[in-house]
C-alpha cells in the first residue's frame, strides 16, 4: 500500500514538474531576453557618448560651419510662402498655364495656392498609420523642401460640407520625384475626419490637393553639433525626413533619434531605419515602448521600457552641447520642452513642431495681452457680430467657434494659413515664442488674441 502510494506521489511530482517546465522555460528565456537588451542598450549608450566626445573635440578643433543667411531666413520662414527649388535643368522659371493643375506652376517645380497631387502609392507603415506618395497631376517638377517641412493639403471628403485643408509633415527626404506624408488615424470618441479618411478609404489614383511645401520647422544642415531627434509616436515623421538629408549632406555629422511610442506595434518606419542604419554608423536610433504588450514576443526590438524622459537623454548623451528637434504630443512637448531648459539648453538649440491645438496651447506660452481699459470688442464685419473677448479663448478662432462664426482652419497652429483673415482695424499680438507670417492687413486667426477692440474683415 504504502509503495503505492509512493508511486504516486513520484508521478504527481514528475506531472507537477512536466507542467512547470514551459513556465521555467520561458522565464530563463525571458530573463535573457531582457538581459540581451540591457547589454545592447549599454554598449549603444558607451558607443554613442564616444563618438559624441570625439565628435565635440573634432569640432572645437575646426572652426564653425559658416552660417548662410538664406538657410536661417528659411528656417525662420512661417507658411504660406514657398519652398526654394530643386535644382532642375530648366533654366527660365516660365509660368506654365494652370491648366487642370489648379495652380500656376513655375517651370522649376514652385507654385501659389493649391496644386493637384494624385495618389501614386499607398504603403501601411502600421496598422494605423499610412504613407501616401504624391506626384503632380500635371507632371511637372515638384518644388524643393526642407526636411521638416509639411504640406497643407485640402481634402473633398464625401458626406463633409466643404472641402476639409490639413497640414502633413513630409516624411521623406528632398530630392525625390514625389512627395510622400504618413498619416495615423486619430481613433478618439470623435474619429478624425481626414486621418481616417486617408487610413480607410484613400485610394490609389485619387487626386488632392496641395500648398507648396511650408514652414519654419526645418533642419539646419549648417550647424556640425549632433543632432537629437526626440519623436513622440506619429511626431517621427519630419524627423524621418531628416535622417534622410543628414545623410546625403553631412553623413559624418552625429544623428540620434530617440522614438517614443506606447507599444511595439505603433513603432513606423523600423525597415526603412534598420536600412539606412546599416549604411551609416553616425545615425543612432533608440525605440523606448512605455506600454509593451505581452505579445511583443522574445526579439523585443526596442531598447528602453519607458518614455523618452530627459533622464534617458542624459544618460545617453554626455554633455547637452546638441541641436535638438521634438514633435510628439503635448505632454511629450511640454515634459521634454522643460527638461531641456533646466538641463540649461539654450532655447536656440531646441526646436519644436506641434501637430495640432492639442500640441499647440499647451506647449506655446499664451500671448501677453496689455490691460486696456473697459472690455474688448471684436467686430466680425463679414456676419455682422460683435462679440465681446472672453479671455478664457486661446484665440479669435476660438472666439468665432464659441458664438457660432464659422472661420476656415487647417492646423490650428500658425503655420498654414488657411485662417488668415482681413484685420480692418485694431491690433492682434501672438504667442511669444511664435514667428508669424502672413500678408499685411491680416492675422491668422487660429493663433492672434486682440490687443483692444479689433474689427474683421473677410474671412476665407
Ligand atoms: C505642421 C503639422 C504637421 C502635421 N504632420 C502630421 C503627420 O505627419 N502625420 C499625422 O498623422 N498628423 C500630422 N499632423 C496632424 C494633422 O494635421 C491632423 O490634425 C490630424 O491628422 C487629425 O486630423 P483629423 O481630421 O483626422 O481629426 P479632426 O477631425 O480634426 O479631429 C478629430 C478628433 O481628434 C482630436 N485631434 C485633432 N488633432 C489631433 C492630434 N494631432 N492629436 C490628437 N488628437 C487630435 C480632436 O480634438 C478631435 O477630438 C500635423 C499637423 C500640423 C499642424
Ligand atoms: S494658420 Fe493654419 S489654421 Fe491658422
Amino acid at each position: 500500500m504504502a509503495l503505492l502510494e509512493n508511486s504516486l506521489l513520484i508521478i504527481g511530482i514528475a506531472m507537477c514538474a512536466l507542467a512547470l517546465l514551459p513556465l521555467a522555460f520561458w522565464s530563463v528565456q525571458s530573463w535573457a531576453a531582457l538581459r540581451h537588451n540591457q547589454l545592447q542598450f549599454r554598449e549603444s549608450q558607451r558607443l554613442l557618448r564616444q563618438q559624441i566626445l570625439n565628435a565635440n573635440v573634432h569640432r572645437s578643433q575646426t572652426p564653425e560651419a559658416p552660417r548662410s543667411d538664406d538657410t536661417h531666413a528659411a528656417a525662420n520662414q512661417i507658411t504660406p510662402k514657398a519652398a526654394s527649388p530643386v535644382p532642375h535643368p530648366i533654366v527660365a522659371n516660365e509660368v506654365i498655364p494652370a491648366e487642370d493643375t489648379g495652380a500656376a506652376v513655375l517651370a522649376d517645380g514652385t507654385w501659389k495656392g493649391f496644386r493637384k497631387f494624385r495618389v501614386q502609392k499607398l504603403v501601411k507603415e502600421t496598422l494605423t498609420c499610412t504613407s501616401v506618395y504624391l506626384e503632380p497631376v500635371d507632371e511637372k517638377p515638384i518644388a524643393h523642401f526642407q526636411s521638416g517641412q509639411h504640406l497643407t493639403l485640402r481634402f473633398q471628403i464625401p458626406g463633409q460640407p466643404k472641402p476639409v485643408i490639413r497640414c502633413y509633415s513630409l516624411s521623406d527626404g528632398p530630392g525625390k520625384p514625389c512627395y510622400r506624408i504618413t498619416v495615423k488615424a486619430i481613433a478618439a470618441e470623435q474619429p478624425g475626419v481626414v486621418s481616417n479618411f486617408i487610413n480607410d478609404h484613400l485610394q490609389q489614383g485619387d487626386v488632392i490637393e496641395s500648398k507648396a511645401p511650408a514652414g519654419s520647422f526645418c533642419l539646419d544642415l549648417n550647424d556640425s553639433r549632433p543632432i537629437v531627434m526626440l519623436a513622440g509616436g506619429i511626431g517621427v515623421t519630419p524627423m524621418i525626413s531628416m535622417i534622410d538629408s543628414i545623410l546625403n549632406h553631412s553623413p559624418n555629422r552625429l544623428a540620434i533619434l530617440l522614438y517614443g511610442v506606447r507599444d511595439k506595434s505603433e513603432l513606423a518606419f523600423v525597415e526603412e531605419l534598420r536600412r539606412t542604419k546599416e549604411t551609416n554608423k553616425n545615425l543612432h536610433v533608440v525605440y523606448c515602448v512605455s506600454a509593451p504588450s505581452p505579445d511583443d514576443g522574445q526579439d523585443k526590438g526596442y531598447q528602453v521600457e519607458g518614455r523618452v524622459s530627459i533622464e534617458l537623454i542624459q544618460q545617453l548623451l554626455p554633455h547637452n552641447d546638441c541641436q535638438f528637434y521634438l514633435c510628439g504630443p503635448s505632454t511629450f512637448m511640454q515634459t521634454l520642452g522643460e527638461g531641456l531648459k533646466e538641463w540649461g539648453v539654450p532655447d536656440d538649440h531646441v526646436h519644436s513642431e506641434a501637430f495640432g491645438p492639442s500640441s499647440i496651447s499647451k506647449s506655446r506660452s499664451a500671448p501677453t495681452v496689455p490691460e486696456v481699459a473697459g472690455a474688448i470688442e471684436v467686430a466680425f464685419t463679414q456676419s455682422n457680430q460683435t462679440v465681446k473677448w472672453d479671455p478664457n479663448c486661446e484665440s479669435l478662432l476660438e472666439l468665432a467657434e464659441s458664438n457660432g462664426i464659422n472661420i476656415d482652419f487647417g492646423c490650428r497652429a500658425g503655420s498654414c494659413g488657411t485662417c488668415a483673415t482681413e484685420l480692418l482695424a485694431g491690433d492682434v499680438t501672438y504667442p511669444e515664442d511664435l514667428q508669424v507670417d502672413c500678408e499685411p492687413g491680416q492675422c491668422l486667426t487660429c493663433v492672434a488674441r486682440p490687443v483692444g477692440s479689433i474689427k474683421l474683415g473677410t474671412l476665407p
